[in-house]
């Protein structure tokens, strides 16, 4: 039987590479994002089997519910990519919406417990891993990143430490995956859009797909904690 990896924000961006780099790593993938279109879009391009489950991250019995699916189809779960996250251009402390800055922190640190939490008895059974899309901004800190967007993103390394401390007798690890600037849609969500020559010094998401698949295939004994992974430019240009 195949390994079972479980992504979410698979509609695009590093989830949707990550879920090419699996398939053809040989792992069976289940694709999760709210648009259907998108998950089909990412399928369509896979060799190996998939499964769309489409769904708002935020939503805790969707999320149960697609847990429970998985397992009666495939009888495992064997890894998580956790992708699904959010940022907003109004967020800094003279223009943000507060009620913005509490749905930030939902999708990115609230569902990626939701996530962990539903899928945990499964990882437990298969000594599993969990790859964490955190980002650069949730290792160090950086002002344009936002208050919303940091305070999420820096709180996911507590949450990938204590599931690594409880959970080591069980076998499970987590990855805290912080990666710099990435060339997605995602960059459209900032408030100055970077153009294609910014964005050409960026990283692809084929990059930090191949970072996740290294993780995905390390050993059951190896636990790697923690990564950061920066495009190289210039400091003249950063
Ligand atoms: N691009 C960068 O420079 C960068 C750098 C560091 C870290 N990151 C992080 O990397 C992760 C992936 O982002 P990306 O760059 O690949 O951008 P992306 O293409 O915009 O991917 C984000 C994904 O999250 C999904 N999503 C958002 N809200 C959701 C919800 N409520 N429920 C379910 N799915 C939801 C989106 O799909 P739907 O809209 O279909 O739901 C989308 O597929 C994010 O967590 C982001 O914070 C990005």
């Amino acid at each position: 039987m195949q390994r079972v990896l479980w992504i979410t924000g698979a509609g695009s961006g590093m989830g949707q590479a990550v879920a090419r780099s699996a398939s053809h790593a040989g792992w069976t993938v289940v694709l999760s994002g709210r648009r259907p279109e998108a998950l089909r879009d990412t399928a369509s391009s896979l060799p190996g089997p998939v499964l769309e489950l489409p769904l708002d991250v935020r939503d805790g019995d969707a999320v149960r519910a697609a847990r429970a699916r998985v397992v009666a189809e495939f009888g495992r779960i064997d890894a998580l990519v956790l992708a699904a996250g959010r940022n907003t251009p109004r967020r800094q402390w003279d223009d943000q919406d507060v009620e913005e800055f509490h749905d930030v922190v939902a999708v990115n640190l609230g569902a990626v417990v939701t996530v962990l939490d539903a899928a945990l008895p499964d990882l437990r059974e298969r000594s599993g891993v969990a790859v964490v899309i955190s980002s650069y901004a949730g290792w160090a800190f950086h002002p344009n990143a936002g208050i919303a967007y940091s305070a999420s993103k820096s709180a996911l390394s507590s949450v990938v430490r204590t599931l690594n401390s409880g959970e080591a007798a069980h076998g499970v690890r987590a990855t805290h995956l912080c990666p710099g600037d990435v060339d997605t849609d995602f960059l459209d969500q900032r408030p100055q859009v970077p153009d294609a020559t910014a964005r050409g010094r960026m990283l692809t998401a084929d990059d930090v797909a191949r970072t996740v698949q290294f993780v995905l295939d390390s050993p059951a004994h190896v636990r790697i904690d923690e990564l950061v992974v920066s495009p190289v430019t210039p400091a003249s240009r950063r």
